[in-house]
């Protein structure tokens, strides 16, 4: 359902594209390379992506901002309209009047909508602010699920929770008055929205979490991993990446973004602005996304230099009269460049799987597997899905020959030996049980051609 909407955001968005539309519409199921787009929406759709921007509810009536807005993104985040003091100004009193607007614009356009944030220690009415405990616990779920059932069916991704880890070297929890109500209250939140909009990507989104060796980087690392083992529903990370001189673009983004995206969760980047906007950092960016496959989309945060909350430091595609800077120029280059188009992986479960098996059920204490693959020239995605038999396995190994030509250049939620010729894939530590007829899945990707692949499973 999540990828149902997703997809639907992305053909709607596709359509009203404009030039190469036709192409990039077709790039989501079949292998047709696609032709250079001319705006970034366009650009990112033919790579299965979205390219978005913040926008603020007050300036839809500037026609020299709706212009560029209409004719670039096809993804829109409400920079401030959703948060929870505009949302619910006085306790039990929901507001939704500027977030509407900008819901409106984007989805009349075609654009897909990004929500943000619903929980989060900053821009809290002052009615929450002054709560503790049981009282705040509660409020908070409330709001949760007010919101996201107000929007259900209209926003593709939520940012659930907002900014919830310490700066610094400890890597644990921010100190607020959410993360006095329990250590839980961040899985308590998840769980609020999955059950209000079950068809909504679920992520978690944070500052100074885009290099790798930073400790808060690993707490967030380390909280999604434990989330994923224990079935928490999340399904996606975002990385604001907000670049500045304290807090510059490194070359380990992208081992961060293909680390995150490893634990079965997508990758956004969410709120991408960087200080001097250097054409060459952009670049940069753009092409660590693509790079990675669960990497499906990236939001700037706002569209001129004069709309930016760091105004002075220039940090934009678009200069404060509305032309095209040379980083805007840089990231259209890099998506045209970019990776071939593939569909998105599919999520692997985080709730405990429910479906029936769709492969015959093998012999007793064994599994099966099966591939499906999506292939396009020079390369292919593979699906594959491992199924238990009658009983419980803990665990699973899946053997694939691969033909002679194909390289394996990436892979997700599996262990892997070799990446060409006869190669071995084992669970990871969340997906090696599955219970007796239920599935889970792993995906990778590869260079060449797949043939006809027959994969062998051995349980454990
Ligand atoms: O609308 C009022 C206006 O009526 C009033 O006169 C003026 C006086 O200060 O304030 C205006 O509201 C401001 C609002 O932006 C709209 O411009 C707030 O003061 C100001 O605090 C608020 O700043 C926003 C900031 O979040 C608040 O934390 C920025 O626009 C927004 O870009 C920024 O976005 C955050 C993300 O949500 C999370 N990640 C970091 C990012 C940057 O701080």
């Amino acid at each position: 359902m999540r990828n149902a909407r997703w997809k639907a955001a992305s053909r709607a968005a596709v359509a009203l594209a404009g030039a190469g539309a036709l192409v990039a519409g077709m790039a989501l199921f079949t292998t047709a390379p696609a032709a250079a787009g001319t705006t970034l929406g366009a650009s990112a759709a033919e790579k299965n992506r979205y390219f978005g921007t913040a926008v603020a509810a007050g300036r839809l009536s500037d026609s020299a901002y709706t212009t560029i807005l209409n004719r670039e993104f096809n993804s829109v985040t409400p920079e401030n309209e959703m948060k929870i003091d505009a949302t619910e100004p006085q306790q039990g009193r929901f507001s939704y009047g500027a977030a509407e607007q900008i819901v409106n614009h984007a989805r009349s356009r075609g654009m897909s909508v990004r929500g943000h944030t619903l929980a989060w220690h900053s821009q809290q009415p002052s009615w929450m602010e002054s709560m503790s405990g049981t009282a705040l616990r509660s409020a908070m779920l409330n709001h949760v699920t007010q919101v996201a059932t107000h929007f259900r069916g209209q926003v593709v991704a939520w940012d659930v929770v907002n900014e919830a880890f310490a700066d610094g070297s400890s890597g644990g929890r921010r100190d607020s008055n959410l993360q006095r109500t329990g250590n839980d209250w961040i899985e308590a939140a998840f769980r609020a929205a999955r059950a209000a909009d079950p068809g909504a990507k679920l992520c978690y989104n944070d500052y100074n979490t885009d290099n790798w060796t930073h400790a808060k980087t690993q707490g967030v690392y380390n909280m999604v991993r434990d989330f994923k083992a224990r079935g928490v529903p999340i399904d996606c990370v975002g990385f604001q990446s907000h670049f500045n001189n304290e807090s510059p673009y490194v070359s380990n983004y992208r081992t961060t973004l293909s680390s995150f995206a490893a634990l079965g969760v997508d990758v956004q980047i969410t709120e991408l602005d960087i200080q001097g906007a250097s054409a060459a950092t952009y670049r940069s960016v753009v092409e660590d996304c693509l790079a990675v496959p669960r990497c499906n989309g990236i939001t700037v945060w706002g569209i001129r230099d004069s709309d930016s909350w760091r105004a002075s430091q220039t940090p934009l595609l678009f200069n404060s009269n509305g032309s095209k800077k040379p980083a805007y120029d840089a990231v259209l280059a890099a998506l045209n460049n970019g990776t071939t188009p593939t569909d998105p992986p599919t999520d692997p479960p985080t709730d405990p799987p429910t479906d029936p098996p769709t492969t015959p059920p093998p012999g007793q204490g064994g599994c099966t597997a099966t591939v499906s693959v999506n292939q396009w020239t020079g390369g292919f995605v593979a699906t594959v899905r491992v199924t238990a038999g009658s009983s419980a396995i803990s665990g699973w190994t899946v053997g694939i020959a691969l033909p002679s030509g194909a390289t394996v250049t990436n892979a997700w939620n599996a262990n892997r030996s070799g990446s060409s010729g006869a190669t071995s894939w084992t669970n990871v530590a969340y997906n090696g049980r599955v219970g007796a007829g239920q599935s889970t899945e792993y995906g990778f990707q590869a260079n060449g051609t797949a043939g006809t692949i027959t994969p062998t499973c051995t349980a454990s």
